[in-house]
């Protein structure tokens, strides 16, 4: 099986899919972590991520293991994924970690769930399930602000506000896989719907989509 979850930031793409993982006993994979991870090392090298050919090298080094470094959760590292992940070429040699893990899932798992921005119209045109979660920018920010304060790290409103407004129209607008919902995707606002809510909802497609 395997699940596609795509959404703007902080529309609750992560809490879901930690869940359905759970759930499903899937194998999970945060593809935002991939573009973080080519964006921080370009600028942890002093180096420019808009550079086509610098981005496209940093993307053809990484391995799994770069995934884990928690710097990575910082806005600096998704500021700097942002700006790669409008790279085609960036995109094309990132697509095919992610498709290799949706067809491979490690740990013998039975499906994979993978969120990301393009997840159910590029990556897995074919995923049995596909999800788009979306949440007014005003709540994402809030959401945001809550997650960063509860790590003990500063967090300012209208500066992260921005900040995800900024992002969600770069990811918007480019050119090569924009964020968009598939036509076949469920869409759900999280909006006003707590993380249970979210979580049955989607085992409610779910099981109608499976009968
Ligand atoms: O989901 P996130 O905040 O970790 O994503 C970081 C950036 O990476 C985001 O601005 C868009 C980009 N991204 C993408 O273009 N495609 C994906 N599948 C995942 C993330």
């Amino acid at each position: 099986m395997i699940i596609a979850v795509d959404g703007p930031a902080a529309s609750g793409k992560g809490t879901l899919t930690r869940r359905l993982a759970e759930h499903f006993g899937l194998a999970r994979l945060d593809t935002g972590l991939l573009y973080r991870a080519v964006g921080f090392r370009i600028i942890e090298e002093g180096d420019d991520p808009e550079e086509t050919a610098i981005a496209v090298a940093a993307a053809e080094r990484l391995q799994a293991s770069d995934l884990n470094n928690p710097a990575l959760r910082g806005e600096a590292a998704a500021s700097a994924a942002s700006v790669v992940a409008a790279i085609p070429e960036v995109r094309a040699t990132l697509r095919a970690f992610q498709q290799n893990f949706a067809a491979n899932p490690p740990g013998g798992a039975p499906g994979a769930v993978l969120d990301g921005r393009d997840i159910g119209t590029v990556i897995c045109p074919g995923a049995d399930i596909k999800l788009f979660l979306t949440a007014s920018p005003e709540v994402r920010a809030e959401r945001r602000v809550k997650e960063l304060q509860a790590k003990g790290l500063e967090a300012i409103y209208t500066r992260i506000l921005r900040d995800l407004q900024d992002r969600d129209a770069r990811d918007a607008s480019r050119a090569v896989s924009p964020l968009e919902p598939a036509k076949d995707a469920l869409v759900i606002d999280t909006s006003e719907k707590d993380a249970d809510t979210v979580f049955e909802t989607a085992l409610a497609h779910i099981t109608s989509q499976n009968n």
